[in-house]
């Protein structure tokens, strides 16, 4: 049985302080395999913002795989967006995490969906590249582990369709070469929390988005996180959220995700 922790869109600059420290207590007696953390680490790319995701981080006993999300290039200092947009981010959170995990029978990839700036307005929608989504498809590939995670900040299945408010580019037609490749796709940014299928060749690929996690940045849901154990045959994820009377979290709800096809 492998534990992960999914965690997005901390939006540190915005947090709840004392939610950051139940989050923190959770996680360290929970001691997950692993805990990712799909991008928005801070809400302005502030340097103040990334030391205190830092700091957090720090504080993490399992080991920690995560992708920046849109918000972690500077928003206000426009020099520092184009010429070094991820120097802060990888001089502060990229320090405490690594950005791909290889550990017995669990294989996680990260994929880098944020940008810059982009040929379009609305530049905190992401991007597929599709030769880093090659390379990351490849080595997943290559190792062929039982539990193969692939993590980036942009939802590529949603909701509401890819029309709705993810619109990731080139994420529809990414979706069944991903489905191949992987079991689990873990992503934030829609601070929602949701599991979609897509069907691969022997199993399914199951696609989950995770809410705020400690941040005043909720959108209809409250924050929480999404803890997810997972066998050979099935994957429950948790849904804890933030209490509404004191600085905790509570367990919302918990679903069976089946890994093939009428299996459940
Ligand atoms: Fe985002």
């Amino acid at each position: 049985m492998t534990k992960l922790f999914q965690i997005a869109d901390l939006h540190f600059g915005t947090e709840d302080r004392h939610l950051v420290d139940a989050f923190v207590d959770l996680c360290n007696a929970s001691r997950p395999d692993a805990v990712i953390a799909a991008g928005d680490f801070t809400q302005s790319g502030r340097k103040s913002e990334f030391d205190a995701a830092a700091r957090f981080l720090g504080r993490l006993d399992p080991p920690v795989v995560g992708i920046p999300g849109n918000h972690d290039v500077p928003s206000r200092a426009l020099h520092r967006r184009f010429t070094t947009p991820w120097r802060r981010y990888e001089r502060s959170v990229g320090r405490h995490m690594a950005s791909s995990l290889e550990d017995g029978a669990l294989h996680i990839e990260g994929l880098r969906t944020a940008r810059r700036a982009q040929w379009q307005p609305d530049w905190s929608l992401g991007r597929i590249g599709r030769p880093s989504l090659g390379r990351a498809l490849d080595l997943l590939a290559e190792r062929d582990a039982d539990l193969r995670v692939l993590t980036c900040h942009h939802p590529i299945l949603a909701p509401g369709g890819n029309r709705g408010r993810a619109r990731t580019a080139r994420a529809g037609t990414s979706v069944t070469t991903i489905a191949e490749h992987c079991d689990l796709v873990l992503t934030g940014h829609l601070h929602e929390t949701f599991a979609l299928p897509a069907e691969g060749p022997s199993h399914t690929c199951w696609f989950v988005g995770a809410g705020t996690t400690f941040s005043r940045r909720t959108r209809g849901e409250p924050a929480g996180v999404n803890v997810l154990d997972i066998s050979a045959d099935t994957i429950r994820v948790t849904h804890h959220v933030a209490d509404e009377d004191r600085p905790a979290f509570i367990v919302r709800d918990s679903r069976v995700l089946p890994r093939r096809e009428g299996q459940y």
